[in-house]
């Protein structure tokens, strides 16, 4: 598969070279918001106008440091203040390695606490990014800890291509914690993960419909079409309100289905990622569409 050809080569030094020179540049800017709050606020007043709401992701990964992972925690509340003091409709999504997982988890929980207890003041919710199966359990774990702590106020990404993925949803509804339903995005091995596209589909709309038939706030992350449809057939023949769900896509993707989508009077939030460590997100963004690594060759031949 292209997708796990281009994520095992990411960490070459050639390739981040190449990727993060001035082309990549130009291909990044279509995916990540830019380097400062102000760029991705002056994006999240941007999608407010057309009637979205936003998540703010400020980039960072695999922190190593104690000091990093404590001003990552810090830029998260500052945003947040501007937030609220701009009065703009966005929450916040939040990568536990960036918060100190891979130093010590309950460093991880005591940032990420903090973000939560700022976002709770400014009445808005905090999502957990889900990323490799190295960090699937604690970020399970720690949700549902800081769940119980900041009620109503937590979310996490599930990955419908993990075989385990079907008791985490239990164990998040039983949890009282907002369910953001994506594919997965990282290079797992067939052991642990669905590795062909229908099968992530299928396993996709199965859960889909478990979240939709229980009481917890579904979080559609997708831009496939079909199962958009999916989506809106199970809600109409299930009799959901549009207020008890929402449709989630990626900033720089689908723009047309975003703006269809609101015409019609579903909730949708745009996932804006900002800040200078955008190389990893860039690069699964790129290995998720064949069309989107010719773009990129072509930046890079004509420059
Ligand atoms: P699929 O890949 O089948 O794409 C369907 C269609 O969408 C494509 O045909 C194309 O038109 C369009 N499309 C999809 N990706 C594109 C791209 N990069 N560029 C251009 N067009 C594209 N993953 C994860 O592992 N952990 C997480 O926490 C999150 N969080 C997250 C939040 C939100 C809001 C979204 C939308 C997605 C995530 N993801 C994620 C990423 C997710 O797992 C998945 O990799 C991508 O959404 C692509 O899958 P689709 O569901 O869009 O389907």
């Amino acid at each position: 598969m292209l997708r796990n050809l281009i994520l095992g080569i990411t960490n070459r030094p050639t390739v981040r070279r190449l990727a993060t020179g001035r082309a990549g540049r130009v291909v990044a800017r279509r995916f990540v918001a830019g380097e400062t709050i102000d760029d991705a606020l002056g994006v999240v007043r941007g999608l407010n106008e057309r009637g979205m709401t936003a998540s703010l992701d400020y980039l960072g990964e695999n922190v190593h440091d104690s000091a990093a992972a404590v001003a990552a925690a810090g830029t998260y509340r500052s945003a947040l203040e501007q937030i609220s003091t701009a009065r703009l409709r966005a929450n916040l999504s939040v990568k536990l390695t960036q918060m100190g997982l891979e130093l010590d988890p309950e460093v991880a929980l005591g940032n990420a606490a903090l973000v939560a207890a700022r976002a709770a003041e400014a009445d808005t919710t905090v999502t957990l990014d889900m990323e490799d199966h190295r960090f699937t359990e604690l970020t399970v774990d720690t949700c549902l800890r800081l769940a119980h702590r900041y009620p109503d106020r937590l979310g996490v990404a599930v990955q419908a291509y993990l075989y385990r993925t079907p008791g985490d949803v239990e164990r998040l509804i039983g949890g009282r914690v907002q369910v953001r339903l994506c594919k997965g995005a990282y290079r797992e091995s067939r052991a642990i993960a669905y590795t062909h596209k229908d099968d992530v589909d299928r396993a996709y709309a199965k859960l889909l419909v478990r979240l939709l038939e229980s009481d917890a706030y579904p979080m559609i992350a997708t831009h496939d079409a079909r199962l958009i449809e999916f989506a809106r057939k199970q809600v109409s023949k299930l009799g959901r309100g549009l207020d008890t769900f929402e449709f989630q896509m990626l900033y720089g993707v689908r723009r047309d289905l975003q703006d269809e989508l609101v015409r019609e009077g579903y909730r949708v939030r745009v996932y804006v990622p900002f800040g200078s460590e955008w190389y990893p997100y860039f690069m699964r963004r790129i290995a998720e569409r064949p069309a989107n690594v010719k773009f990129f060759l072509r930046q890079l031949i004509s420059r």
